[in-house]
This record gives structure tokens, C-alpha cells and sequence, in this order.
């Protein structure tokens, strides 16, 4: 299969998409990185199950390779860590005929990402992601950086790779709320795309498999390449990779923090943006209904939370005196087919956040 290529104006790199074949990655690190020396960052927890087997693949053509791991975890992508790579790099005297590797899941890519936009004016790299959510999302796009303490990803560089190689076979070890919050990505680009990504999830979802999984990687990626490509700065379509996320954020951050993944918070978001796009316009019921059951499947593999609805509406920016004039929401009039609403009613808003709510709860009911 042909690789999937983001275009930009000033260029274009590959995204290969492989199962359980790390072969390539040797010639491609030695086509983006043409001489000097390579600088690899590992996630700590992957280093520890698969640094083994990726190390001398990176080493194969006789280069030098300098390595470093970093701690894992969100709090890894601060400043801190971040002046840490910037005093092992500059220690080590890097040059800009130097190359970074990333290897690791999105807090990786970021702040590596981030520290190659930075270092001597932008060096070049490549990315590995190594979760399912830095396949499908994290590592396609060019958006790097840190976290601040007055919020997440408020610093931050465009700076595109070189190249992203994807293996999913890593993604096995992920524990099974990783696996889920990647998926619940995945869910979101199936509502961009329609019908033949419906279909491949329906599969998975009925039959779990390393090919099908592959493919709905490929699927997902394919899809945010073509945006990117599309709108390089976040201008416009970009937009539409919110889907579900509206209703997403302010759900991850009433809930608390760390009680949500991300992705399972993107699930529930999901949920609410079809119930939305029913409520807006009823007929469209019968063209949701199999991409509703399918983020309905997913649910019960979210932990139950209880979240204030109060909570979700202040972290939406909501306010019942005015309708939600600034508020715009990505929906769906059917799968493949967005659209944006920027008028929707107070009190629709709420309902729905209140529905979303028992859902959160799996439906209400007993104590979790
Ligand atoms: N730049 C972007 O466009 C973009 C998009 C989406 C998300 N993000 C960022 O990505 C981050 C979330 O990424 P994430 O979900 O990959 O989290 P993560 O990088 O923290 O990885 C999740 C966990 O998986 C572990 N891990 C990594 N690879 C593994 C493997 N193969 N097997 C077992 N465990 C493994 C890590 O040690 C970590 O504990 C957030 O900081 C978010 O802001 C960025
Ligand atoms: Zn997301």
C-alpha cells in the first residue's frame, strides 16, 4: 500500500502505517536524517517493555545514536523536563546537522516536538508514536509543546516531522483504557468519513483484530492528513476535527483531573454531539443510528463518573441569560457529512449536557 503523505507548502512527509514490521524504519531514519548524529527520547514505560527490540533498529546502519528517557506521564510535558532535554542536548553539543527522534505516545511527541521546534531555531525530526491515540492523532498534524499551569498545551510550536512511523503491534501492551481512549478517537474520525470507516469499526467491534485494527489506523490517519494538508495553521477544516469535543473538554474537566482519558472523555462527547445534531433536526435519527450504537458499545468500557452538571456548563462557557452565540459545535447530519451550529439554544445545550450526564453514569442507576 502507498504511503499516506501530509502536504504542505513548504514540503511533504510520509506516514508509514505497518503491523508488526519495524523493518522500513532504519532506511527511512537514514533518508530524513542524512548525517550527523541521532538523538532518540523514549517514553519510560515503553523503553522498559520494547526498547529492547527497537534499539538496534535504530542503530542497524552504523550511526551514531544518543539516547535519553524521559519519565512518563502528563506531568512530563512541562518546563521542566522540557529545560532538561534543552541542557542533555545542548551538553551533547548538538548541531543542526543533527536529528530527534521521538518515541512514545502524544505527551512524548509534544514535548520532544516541542524541543526540536525550539533548539537552535528548529531541528529536524522524526516520530514513532507508540499509543494508539499518538498514531491516530498525536503525532499527525505538527502541533508540539508543554504544558503551562494556567492550562494544557499553552505553549507550543507548529513544527512538522520528517516522517511518522507507525507499528501497531506496540499498541498490545497499552492497558485496556488506553486502548479504549484511542478508539474513542478513532470512533470520531469514522463520523468524518461515513460509511466505509463505519463499517470496518462495526467489524472490530464485533471481532477484534490486529489487521482490522491496522487498517482503522490507517483510516484515521489518512483522514487527519487530508486535513492537515488542507488547512496547515488551523484556520478552518482543522475545526472539524473536533467533532465531539465541545462537549469533551468540558466533561474531562468537570470530571475532575485524570478521572477521564481524554479519548473517553471524546467518547461521551460523542454521544452528546449526536444527540445534538437528533435534537436540531429529528430525521436525522435513523442516518445516526449505527454510528450512535457503536459509541453506545463503547461506553460501558469507561469507568463510571458522577459529574456536576453545573461543573460542564461553566466549563463550556455557559451562560442562560444569552443563547450560545459564541459557542460553536461540530455535529453530524449524517456520517461523513459535518456541519457547524453557532446558535444553538441555552436550554437545548443544557438538556443535552444533562443526558450526556446519565450516560457518563452508564444510564444512571446503582453505585459504580
Ligand atoms: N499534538 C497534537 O495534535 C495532540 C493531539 C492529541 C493529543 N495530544 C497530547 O497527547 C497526550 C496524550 O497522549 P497519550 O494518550 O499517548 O498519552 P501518553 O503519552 O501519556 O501515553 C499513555 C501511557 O502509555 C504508556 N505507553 C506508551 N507506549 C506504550 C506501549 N506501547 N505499551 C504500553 N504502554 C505505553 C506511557 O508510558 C503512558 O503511561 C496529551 O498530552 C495530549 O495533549 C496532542
Ligand atoms: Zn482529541
Amino acid at each position: 500500500m502507498p504511503d499516506l503523505r501530509v502536504r504542505l507548502s513548504s514540503g511533504s512527509y510520509p506516514i508509514v502505517v505497518t503491523s508488526n514490521d519495524s523493518r522500513r524504519l532504519p532506511a527511512l531514519l537514514a533518508r530524513a536524517a542524512t548525517s550527523g548524529r541521532i538523538f532518540v527520547f523514549y517514553d519510560a514505560q515503553f523503553y522498559a517493555l520494547h526498547g529492547s527490540t527497537l534499539r538496534p533498529l535504530l542503530k542497524a546502519r552504523g550511526r551514531e545514536v544518543i539516547e535519553m528517557v524521559l519519565p512518563r506521564g502528563e506531568k512530563s510535558k512541562s518546563r521542566a523536563t522540557l529545560e532538561r532535554i534543552y541542557a542533555f542536548l545542548l551538553g551533547e553539543q548538538i548541531s543542526r546537522d543533527d536529528f530527534i527522534l521521538a518515541v512514545g505516545g502524544g505527551v512524548t511527541s509534544d514535548l520532544v516536538g516541542y524541543a526540536a521546534a525550539t533548539i537552535l531555531r528548529g531541528i529536524a525530526w522524526g516520530v514513532v508514536p507508540t499509543t494508539l491515540l499518538g498514531m491516530v492523532d498525536a503525532a499527525i498534524g505538527g502541533k508540539t509543546g508543554i504544558n503551562h499551569r494556567l492550562g494544557k498545551n499553552l505553549i507550543g510550536a507548529f513544527w512538522h516531522p520528517r516522517f511518522v512511523y507507525v507499528d501497531t503491534l506496540w499498541v498490545n501492551t497499552l492497558d485496556r483504557r488506553q486502548l479504549t481512549a484511542g478508539i474513542g478517537e478513532i470512533v470520531k474520525y469514522a463520523g468524518l468519513e461515513g460509511e466505509p470507516m463505519i463499517d470496518t469499526l462495526q467489524r472490530y467491534l464485533s471481532r477484534p483484530s490486529q489487521r482490522i485494527l491496522t487498517k482503522l489506523v490507517r483510516q484515521s490517519v489518512a483522514c487527519k492528513a487530508r486535513i492537515v494538508t488542507l488547512d496547515e495553521r488551523e484556520k478552518n477544516v482543522r475545526m472539524f476535527l473536533n467533532l465531539g469535543h465541545t462537549f469533551g473538554h468540558a466533561l474531562e474537566h468537570a470530571a475532575g483531573y485524570g478521572r477521564l482519558l481524554h479519548g473517553e472523555a471524546v467518547l461521551l462527547g460523542l454521544w452528546a454531539a449526536v444527540r445534538l445534531s437528533v435534537h436540531l433536526k429529528p430525521s436525522r435519527a435513523t442516518r445516526l443510528n449505527a454510528y450512535q450504537d457503536i459509541v453506545e458499545t463503547l461506553v460501558p468500557r469507561i469507568p463510571r463518573v458522577r459529574i456536576d452538571l453545573d461543573r460542564v456548563l461553566t466549563a463550556m462557557n455557559y451562560d442562560k441569560k444569552r443563547s450560545s452565540r459564541k459557542m460553536r459545535f461540530v455535529l453530524l447530519d449524517r456520517p461523513g457529512k459535518v456541519f457547524i451550529a453557532d446558535n444553538v439554544p441555552g436550554r437545548t445545550i443544557r438538556d443535552t449536557v444533562k443526558r450526556t450526564l446519565a450516560v457518563c453514569d452508564h444510564f444512571g442507576g446503582e453505585d459504580a
